[in-house]
């Protein structure tokens, strides 16, 4: 997979794309990302990249030239047609939905907004789509676009080592995952849950399933109107529910 990410500040994406996971990724060649200086792509002589609001008010606004100039160098001729994808406050709401959504693409293009915004011409002839990490505002759109990246990332072919990986986190099924343990069994007088030593796959499961259902319940319950539960989730649900917090 490809992603050009275009910003006029290439420098904060060193260290987040450059360690761990996205590192060996891009090592292996599973996924390739491509920094664009938007300020290359500026034709005035200050290289500017941004210009007072039309009509007046405060800030800046960041001008079209050097984006469309930016993404059409991004653009291979006769290629598939990328996403080019603004980061905004004001764009759909990113989630684990989307972010398997944009894994499945063979290339990407990520515009990182700056200032009061962009000229609105971007998003009428070059923008396909805008997309926010949440409702709060960031001074930009280069960790929202990190943030992307790294949720992409997780899910390509090959990237982690276990498949079943990314099937059993947070949010994959719909629901809060289960808590996990680790040795000792006994740590500062906290015991590991028993049924985890039992050696009782069947029974795990089934505790670990319920687990995920009460921190579910008990910490999002939005998402469990939109989960596909099965009889044995309404059957655990319903249990978790009559037992209250215990
Ligand atoms: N730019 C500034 N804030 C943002 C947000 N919450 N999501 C995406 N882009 C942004």
């Amino acid at each position: 997979m490809r992603i050009d990410v275009l910003t006029i500040f290439p420098g904060m994406f060193s260290g987040p794309l450059d360690e761990s996971i996205i590192k060996r990724a891009r090592e292996k060649g599973i996924l390739e990302i491509n920094l664009i200086d938007i300020r290359a792509f500026s034709q005035d002589k200050h290289r500017s990249v941004d210009d007072y609001p039309y009509g007046g008010g405060p800030g800046m606004v960041m001008r079209p030239e050097p984006i469309f100039l930016a993404v059409e160098a991004c653009i291979p001729l006769g290629g598939s047609s990328p996403e080019i994808i603004l980061l905004t406050p004001q764009g759909e709401r990113f989630n684990q939905r989307l972010a398997g959504e944009l894994a499945g693409q063979e290339h990407l293009i990520l515009i990182c907004g700056h200032y009061e915004g962009v000229d609105e011409r971007v998003r009428q002839a070059l923008v396909t789509r805008e997309i926010s990490i949440g409702d709060y505002v960031l001074t930009g759109g280069e960790l929202p676009a990190m943030v992307i990246i790294d949720a992409i990332a997780r899910l390509l072919p090959g990237v982690l080592g276990a498949p079943e990986g990314t099937a059993e986190d947070s949010f994959s099924w719909g629901l809060l995952e289960y808590p996990q343990y680790t040795r000792p069994r006994i740590f500062r007088g906290m015991e590991v849950p028993p049924v985890l030593l039992s050696g009782n796959h069947e029974e795990i499961r089934l505790w670990r399933r319920r687990q995920a259902l009460k921190r579910t319940w008990q910490r999002r319950p939005d998402l469990l109107e939109v989960a596909n539960l099965s009889q044995e989730d309404r059957r655990l649900l319903a249990e978790v529910v009559s037992e209250g917090d215990a």
